[in-house]
């Protein structure tokens, strides 16, 4: 893996920001670009820009043609049929629909199970459903090196909850969870389950099969695709069976005197999609793939490992999560006493560096950890071990 090549892919990593060079480390929250996605949406605009699926013309042919491409391509990266993968505009409204569409199934006195380190995006739809129909939500916890009670979990799941919400990785501990065991148990005891893996398809090879959960959320934005573009998969016999989403043009099938819809995927396809994001997205996923996920998942441990390494030497810091690389993403958050992370995150920025500060949308998370935020740094494929340098040496230097 050639770092520096990739790089030449990024045009904005030339860039600098406060007057230094550009240091970016907030790729949970969004993956910079690279020339061969920017360049397909300007290839769309300038060739083969038409509404989907409603031409007769050849421009309109193709532009269908394009992105049913992607939603080929989708399926191959995740090892599922074309049928089942739904494009959405992110994983918050692949985690909407969802939670929409199984609304008739939580009764008054159920519960929905989630786990204690879940973004907000998989908590707040799955509360308002619970408010609605008088139901609870229960989360499974997490121990103090950052990982899940699998014998709470195994115990709750046996109790028949409503339907179980689970996230992939922690975009604050960086924890991958088990999720082909917890889907396991799912299955055996005929429980809905939905993998929330915003943070892990950027990181790790998702296999739908291997996985077997129900259904699986991501946004493309965070693994160097376009903005606005989610994926949601679903297992085929689930997507025939659920009720449409959202009313619209493009997810019937006939309205006359009685409207029938268009068979799955498209039904949950409502309006016109972000054409030339998800055409796009295809190049991020061709880029990824010919990295090739163990090589981006060893250089993350290898910038983690360098990160680990320094941030211990700073005095009063409390790093969250595992402390074992090999069971987390290529993130590391952290909080030091004495110090807000706006504040440290506002002094690396004066040095060029982008770090997030915050909640991160995981405020129960954050309350569990007995802290108000962190700091968090994030890395990706184009950063390197003198970034990660840089950015240790810094915070020392502030926190002095
Ligand atoms: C674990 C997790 N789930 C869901 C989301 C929501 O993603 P999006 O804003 O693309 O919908 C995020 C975003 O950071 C996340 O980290």
């Amino acid at each position: 893996m050639n770092v520096e090549q990739i790089r030449n892919d990024f045009p904005i990593l030339k860039t600098t920001m406060n007057r230094r060079r550009l240091v970016y480390l907030d790729n949970a929250a969004t993956t910079q670009k690279p020339i061969q996605v920017v360049n397909e949406i300007k290839r769309f605009y300038y060739e083969s820009n038409a509404n989907i699926r409603r031409g007769v013309y050849p421009l309109s042919e193709e532009a269908t043609e394009q992105y049913e491409n992607t939603r080929e391509r989708v399926s191959r990266f995740l090892n599922a049929s074309k049928e089942e993968v739904v494009f959405t505009r992110n994983t918050t409204e692949s985690i909407n629909l969802v939670a929409y569409c199984f609304e008739k199934e939580v009764k008054k006195n159920d519960f929905i199970l989630l786990t204690d380190m879940e973004h907000h995006s998989n908590i707040v739809p799955w509360y308002l459903i619970a408010r609605k129909k008088g139901a609870r939500l229960k989360k499974i916890p997490f121990d103090k090196n950052g990982f899940l009670d699998f014998d709470y979990a195994e115990k709750l799941i046996e109790e028949k909850p409503a339907f179980f919400s689970v996230t992939h990785a922690s975009n604050v501990l960086g924890t991958v969870n088990n999720v082909e065991k917890l889907s396991k148990i799912a299955r055996k005891n005929g429980v809905k389950i939905l993998v929330d893996a915003a943070q892990s398809a950027p990181h790790i090879k998702i296999n739908s099969r291997r996985i077997n959960a129900d259904f699986i959320a991501f946004s493309a934005h965070k693994m160097l695709g376009p903005l606005g573009v989610g994926v949601l998969y679903g297992r085929k016999e689930l997507l025939n069976s659920m009720p449409p989403f959202m009313g619209g043009g493009e997810m019937i099938e006939d309205v006359s005197r009685n409207i029938t819809f268009a068979e799955p995927p498209v039904k949950f396809e409502a309006g016109t999609p972000n054409v030339e994001g998800v055409v796009a997205f295809k190049k991020a996923l061709d880029y990824l793939e010919k990295i090739g996920f163990e090589n981006i998942e060893m250089h993350e441990r290898k910038l983690l490992e360098i990160a680990f390494d320094g941030l211990r030497e700073v005095k009063n810091i409390r790093i969250h999560g595992p402390a074992d690389f090999r069971k987390r993403t290529g993130l590391i958050s952290f909080s030091i006493l004495g110090f807000h992370p706006h504040d440290l995150a506002y002094e690396l920025s004066r040095k060029g560096i982008a770090v997030r500060a915050g909640h991160h949308c995981a405020q129960p998370l954050l309350e569990k950890l007995g802290e108000n935020a962190s700091t968090r740094a994030s890395f990706y494929v184009y950063n390197t071990v003198e970034e990660v340098d840089f950015f240790v040496k810094e915070l020392k230097a502030i926190v002095n």
